[in-house]
């Protein structure tokens, strides 16, 4: 029977954050009734009003024909979406802890919650987290937990694993149309339900244990970052080869059995992600009698990253004491505002640290860095200037760092350069090309920016830049 003549599965969203509003919205795109619960009365009254409280392509016009379509709908409690759902989503944060762990409060408090609500409703549930949480969470510190506190039995209680592997910058795209959907369930029932939910996916569903599923997620993100790593490291040796890291990778990309996806040079990776779920899986499986070196190496070739650029950028600025310095793009990547550990932090705190005065820009993140920022400098440091332009930013600068991979910062102006006290970019991400450098009259240092191939006459060992 097709969606539109059976009865439609009910899927409720705890945590519509990046991660929630962008499953809530595909699983609503896919002809499910969605209702979704916030503990933040600003992130449901923005959802609500049809305003995505991020940015992200597209979710916003999503989030408008969804609830036009009465497919999707923001509640004030969670006992309303708990009454609203058959399956629950939980998409709460699991933010990193100093020690590497994830912290599991919010999850933890999301389940006494709905544990304790699901005693007061009757009929069949299925809770499943979607949150990333490291291998065993689900069996050991969710369902018992549910079970005790609902009072049910296994039969009238699932409790899945279902983790989620959508990108931000492309989320919308990764939601609605993931490449396969990765369920963990031990009974038939809650299984029976997810392929229920997920029947007009059209991507391969695949069945395994809980802690299976919690194992993919990692292993996946692990692997990814290991790969942009790879590349980073690339880029040093360029530097010294007088390569060009890009013509490398794209060479070795080729290769099928590798893929060219994620090998791209840059400063070091970033997000919400990566760096807290590495340290969560390191420490895990050490828990587990497992020392997971490549997790280890990618984690701390990402902080080599950082010292090398950092490298990079003072020996193309020289010493920045008084010298007013731009930095472009702020968010980790272009296409988000996620700022969560962007190297643009650590850079504006270098140069800050070394005397500069620093003005930054960014599309769309400048909000969010401005807080975290804050959060970092408490707020005292005024050397750091917010523009609201990339030409303010520019103006009578004595250098300008480009960290994050904007397109239109890609398309220099010579007015831009015009504006600048001296033309001199650090493009970290290379993308200045050479032409649109000349044609602009800016003088670009980048890392593994060079010209040559592996080939070239090996150079002496030589500073970074
Ligand atoms: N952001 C991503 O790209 C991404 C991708 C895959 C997986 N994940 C995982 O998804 C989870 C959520 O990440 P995110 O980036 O969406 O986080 P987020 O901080 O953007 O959103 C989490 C939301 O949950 C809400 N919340 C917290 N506790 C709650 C509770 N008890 N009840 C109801 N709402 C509550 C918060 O107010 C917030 O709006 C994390 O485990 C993350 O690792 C994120």
């Amino acid at each position: 029977m097709s969606r539109s003549q059976a009865t439609p599965p009910r899927a409720g969203i705890v945590g519509l954050g990046y991660m929630g509003l962008a499953t809530g919205l595909a699983f609503a795109a896919h002809g499910l009734t969605v209702t979704g619960y916030d503990v933040k009365p600003e992130i449901r009254s923005a959802v609500d009003g049809g305003r995505a409280p991020f940015h992200e392509p597209g979710l916003a016009p999503l989030l408008r024909a969804q609830r036009r379509a009465g497919r999707f709908r923001v509640v004030n409690s969670a006992e309303q979406m708990v009454r609203d759902s058959e399956g629950i989503f939980l998409c709460v944060p699991t933010p990193s802890r100093p020690s590497g762990r994830i912290e599991l409060g919010p999850l933890r408090r999301s389940v006494r919650e709905i544990g304790d609500t699901l005693r007061r409703i009757p009929g069949y549930h299925v809770v499943v987290v979607k949150s990333t949480v490291v291998p065993g969470t689900t069996e050991s510190h969710v369902a018992p937990v549910l079970l005790r506190r609902s009072g049910r039995r296994p039969d009238e209680l699932g409790v899945a694993s279902n983790p989620e592997f959508l990108a931000e910058g492309s989320m919308v795209r990764d939601a609605v149309s993931p490449e396969r959907i990765v369920v963990g369930t031990t009974d038939a029932k809650a299984l029976a339900w997810l392929r229920r939910a997920y029947r007009d996916f059209r991507a391969p569903l695949i069945a395994l244990t809980p802690s299976g599923a919690e194992l993919v997620k990692y292993s996946a993100n692990a692997f990814l970052a290991l790969k942009v790593s790879f590349a980073n490291e690339l880029s040093r040796l360029s530097d010294r080869l007088g390569a060009n890291v890009d013509a490398i990778t794209e060479a070795i990309g080729r290769d099928s059995r590798i893929g060219p996806k994620f090998l791209k040079a840059g400063p070091g990776f970033g997000g919400s992600c990566f760096a807290k779920d590495l340290k969560a899986f390191v420490v895990r499986s050490r828990e587990l009698g497992v020392r997971l070196r490549s997790a280890e190496a990618a984690l701390r070739i990402n902080d080599d990253q950082l010292d090398y650029v950092l490298g990079v950028i003072r020996s193309a600025l020289g010493p920045v004491s008084g010298k007013r310095i731009a930095l472009l793009g702020l968010s980790f990547k272009a296409g988000t505002d996620d700022v969560r550990e962007s190297r643009a932090l650590p850079i504006a705190a270098q140069l800050v640290a070394d005397g500069a005065i620093v003005r930054v820009h960014d599309p769309i993140a400048i909000e969010n860095f401005r807080a975290a920022w804050y959060a970092l400098s408490g707020g005292a440091d005024g050397r750091l200037e917010f523009a609201s332009s990339v030409e303010e930013a520019l103006a009578d600068a004595d250098g300008a760092v480009l960290q994050a991979d904007w397109p239109q910062y890609g398309r220099w102006k010579l007015e831009w350069t015009r504006r600048m006290q001296t033309p001199l970019l650090v493009d970290l991400r290379r993308e200045i090309s050479r032409a649109a450098a000349r044609r602009a009259r800016l003088t670009v240092v980048g890392i593994g920016a060079g010209q040559g191939g592996p080939s070239a006459a090996p150079a002496q060992e030589a500073g970074p830049g």
